[in-house]
């Protein structure tokens, strides 16, 4: 029998409310988390892309406020540009690391620079070896998350790309447009405007304008930090702002330079004044590093982790999927292999057939003309001999006639031989 099923009324739930007095502990966790994390250290890697010359190892060096990446110009061993197979510059990827600490807590910076990127103007492959650093380490991630121990890996993949415009207060050029479209999926990418001190406050408010136009334009996503609802006032206004600060016109410098009110500040003086890197309403930079460092670090790390590395990863095990799959398929199903088999036996046999087809038509066409020529022999021999005997008959048949002839002549007397002479003579 199938019980109903039990109903209950208002009046039949009874809420127990509890008040829990005994302290767990798990309020504990954060602080966990955070000595685990402290422990470990922090990894972050940045790409920095953009012409030379455009302040990118300055920037990197202001946002860490230390000599991190060294200016081209000042290396002690200064490479040789290497031509490419186009006689123009080749890109290098170079990689600088180092490892950082501030109260206590470590930071490994890896900052990823492309050495000739723009430099020659018939370089057409310009964005390869930036797009195969990005694709490397990301299947560097992938093989290492395959391996039994995983306890290990090392996330050398990109978080942010720093992108780095020139400041020509035009708009973006075909080059930026390309280079942004062929990576925006695969990394957090951040565009600025470099050296934004040689563009005055207007130049500055349209040059935005035209790039953020562009970049709807052109689909190009970029990294844009989340400011969830249920967060306090302050941090969504301040995402907010960070969003609409968007593309970063930034100034960079580790000089420290003396301001006409008296003050010491990291800037660049000029004749007219000094350019504050550290002031907000002298240019971006105060909010590129919040959105870098001090508020999205973790974020940025988990939407490369969570999202740009996973898709990745998926378009990539479906690819080599597909392929395994059809070797797989060819390889170890019987059935498949079966009717390759039947297939390939049945095309043997149709060729042995046709083979054999041929063979016994040339020999029927050679014994049809033995035939026929037999056939000709004959019929001569036969015309022969009928004409032999239509001979004779001709041949006989005078003779008859001749004989004919002679019968109907009168008889004359024949001289009686001396036998029947003497017969007649015998007879008397
Ligand atoms: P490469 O290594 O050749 O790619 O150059 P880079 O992009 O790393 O440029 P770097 O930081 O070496 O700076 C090049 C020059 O630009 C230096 O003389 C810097 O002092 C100057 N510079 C850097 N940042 C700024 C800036 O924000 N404004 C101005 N006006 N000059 C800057």
């Amino acid at each position: 029998s199938v019980k109903s099923p039990i109903t209950y009324t208002p009046q039949d739930i009874k809420i127990i409310k509890k008040v829990l007095n005994g302290y767990v502990g798990f309020a504990n966790l954060p602080k966990q988390w955070h000595r685990k994390s402290v422990r470990r250290g922090f990894t972050f890697n940045i790409m920095a892309i953009g012409e030379s010359g455009l302040g990118k190892a300055t920037l990197i060096n202001t946002l860490f406020n230390r000599e991190i990446v060294n200016h081209r110009d000042d290396e002690e061993t200064v490479e040789e540009d290497t031509e490419d197979k186009e006689g123009g510059v080749a890109v290098k990827i170079r990689s600088t690391k180092a490892e950082i600490e501030e109260d206590g807590v470590k930071l490994k910076v890896s900052v990823i620079t492309a050495p000739g990127f723009g430099e020659s103007i018939n370089n057409t492959d310009y964005w390869k070896p930036i797009v195969d650093e990005i694709n490397s380490r990301f299947d560097s991630y992938l093989e290492a998350e395959c391996k039994i121990n995983r306890s290990t890996i090392v996330d050398d993949r990109i978080h942010a790309f720093l992108y780095f415009i020139e400041p020509t207060g035009h708009s973006l050029r075909a080059l930026d447009i390309a280079m942004m479209k062929l990576v925006h999926e695969k990394v957090n990418l951040i565009p600025i405007i470099a050296k934004s001190d040689t563009l005055t406050d207007d130049e500055i408010v349209e040059f935005k304008q035209r790039i953020l136009a562009d970049i709807a334009h052109q689909g190009i996503k970029i990294f844009t930090p989340e400011a969830p609802g249920d967060d306090d006032e302050e941090t969504v206004s301040n995402t907010q702002s960070i969003i609409d600060t968007f593309p970063f016109a930034v100034v960079g410098s580790t000089k420290e330079v003396q301001t006409p009110d008296g003050r010491t500040v990291r800037g660049r003086q000029y004749p007219w004044g000094v350019i504050e890197v550290d002031n907000e309403a002298h240019n971006d930079f105060v909010k590129l590093r919040q959105l870098l460092i001090r508020n999205f670090l973790e974020e940025l790390k988990e939407h490369t982790a969570n999202v740009l590395y996973e898709n990745y990863r998926t378009e990539k095990l479906k690819k080599m999927g597909i392929e395994q799959d059809s070797t797989v398929f060819r390889e170890f199903d019987p059935l498949a292999k079966q009717q390759e088999e039947r297939a390939l036996h049945e095309a043997k046999l149709a060729k042995m057939e046709a083979e054999m087809k041929s063979v016994f038509q040339q020999k029927v066409s050679e014994k049809e003309k033995k035939l026929q020529r037999s056939e000709a022999d004959l019929f001569a021999r036969h015309k022969e001999m009928k004409d032999k005997l239509t001979k004779q008959i001709k041949i006989l048949e005078e003779k008859k006639v001749q004989l004919e002839k002679q019968r109907s002549l009168p008889q004359e007397p024949m001289v009686q031989p001396a036998q029947q002479k003497t017969r007649k003579g015998f007879l008397r």
